[in-house]
């Protein structure tokens, strides 16, 4: 008996190991084609909130049809629930639209290093708003992540004020979300596929009307006949993408979540900034500096020293 639990359970193990690589590279993949659709329509289209909104709006229909169609379960859930991630759902729409408003002023790569920076707002703000004590290690790991994200940043070509703030706002937004929806998944049985989708759902409803007051269907019409001139029909495909693709993504890093541990995630996440920092920069070709790519890299292997003395 005990032999057979020795063989059964490695392989049980890797089966698992598999599953969550196989989610791991399908996450970076999605995130990789969406960060490129993303600034390709914004480069031509510079509307991040229609953008965002239509990001939200994308992945709230897939969902409802496939609960229509019962191609997915439909969720069973209460005013409790609702009540639970409306937080959740402001500071997944503040990160979200901060982020995209980020990429339309500056290149896909800064914004994803200012935002490989997400380890250290989650410190500082478990400890001085929630008064949460880490061991030293933690704290010293933010130097190089702070330091290498400032040294990026001054040494950053194209540094744009806008840019860099709505990556920040989007980190500091980001770390909310992640307390709220740590607190309101408690004791609640939804997957985390269905938990993203009632997300989306939230989200749109909170960001659309701020997106008409903020950019509004005048000037949408007026940059779109704009956008479709200069890049032909083939745009819409792009928006199309885009918000398909942003959807595809999170789902599927939400269903991620389900099986891993949140640093597991974590580690997942900035290992998706550096495809996403790389790819961006060979597709658009982003110049670089040396001192601007050692920022980016100190502030990378920042994050994984927190992982690690997180652990
Ligand atoms: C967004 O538009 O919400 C951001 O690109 C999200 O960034 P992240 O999922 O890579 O943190």
């Amino acid at each position: 008996r005990p032999l057979e639990i020795n063989i059964e359970l490695p392989a049980e193990e890797a089966a698992q190991r598999f599953k969550i690589g196989v989610y791991f590279a399908t996450w970076w993949a999605l995130n990789v084609v969406f960060n490129i659709y993303n600034k390709k329509v914004l480069n031509a289209f510079p509307y991040p909130w229609l953008t965002s909104t239509l990001s939200l709006a994308a992945g709230s229909l897939m969902m409802l049809v496939s609960w229509a169609t019962r191609v997915a379960e439909v969720p069973k859930v209460n005013l409790d629930f609702w009540k639970a991630l409306f937080p959740v759902a402001v500071a997944h729409t503040i990160g979200h639209v901060a982020a995209t408003v980020s990429m339309s002023k500056v290149a896909v790569s800064f914004t994803h290093i200012i935002k490989s920076g997400e380890p250290a707002f989650s410190v500082l703000v478990s400890r001085f708003l929630l008064g949460e004590a880490f061991p030293m290690p933690v704290y010293l790991s933010l130097l190089p992540i702070i330091g290498g994200c400032a040294l990026a940043a001054v040494t950053e070509l194209n540094f744009n004020m806008i840019g860099f703030m709505g990556a920040m706002i989007s980190n500091l937004a980001f770390v909310f979300r992640n307390i709220f929806s740590k607190k309101g998944m408690k004791g609640m049985s939804v997957s985390g596929m269905n938990y993203y989708a009632c997300l989306s759902i939230m989200s749109l409803l909170i960001l659309t009307p701020f997106a008409i007051a903020v950019e509004g269907p005048k000037v949408w019409a007026a940059g779109w006949q704009t956008a479709v001139s200069q890049i032909g029909p083939n745009f819409v495909w792009w928006v199309a993408a885009q918000s398909v693709f942003y959807h595809l993504y999170n789902q599927v890093s939400y269903m991620s979540l389900d099986q891993i541990s949140p640093l597991t995630f974590s580690i997942g996440n900035t290992m998706k900034r550096i495809s996403v920092i790389v790819s961006s920069i060979l597709i658009f070709h982003t110049p670089v500096q040396p001192i601007n790519a050692l920022g980016a890299a100190i502030a990378i292997l920042g994050t994984f020293l927190y992982s690690q003395a997180k652990q």
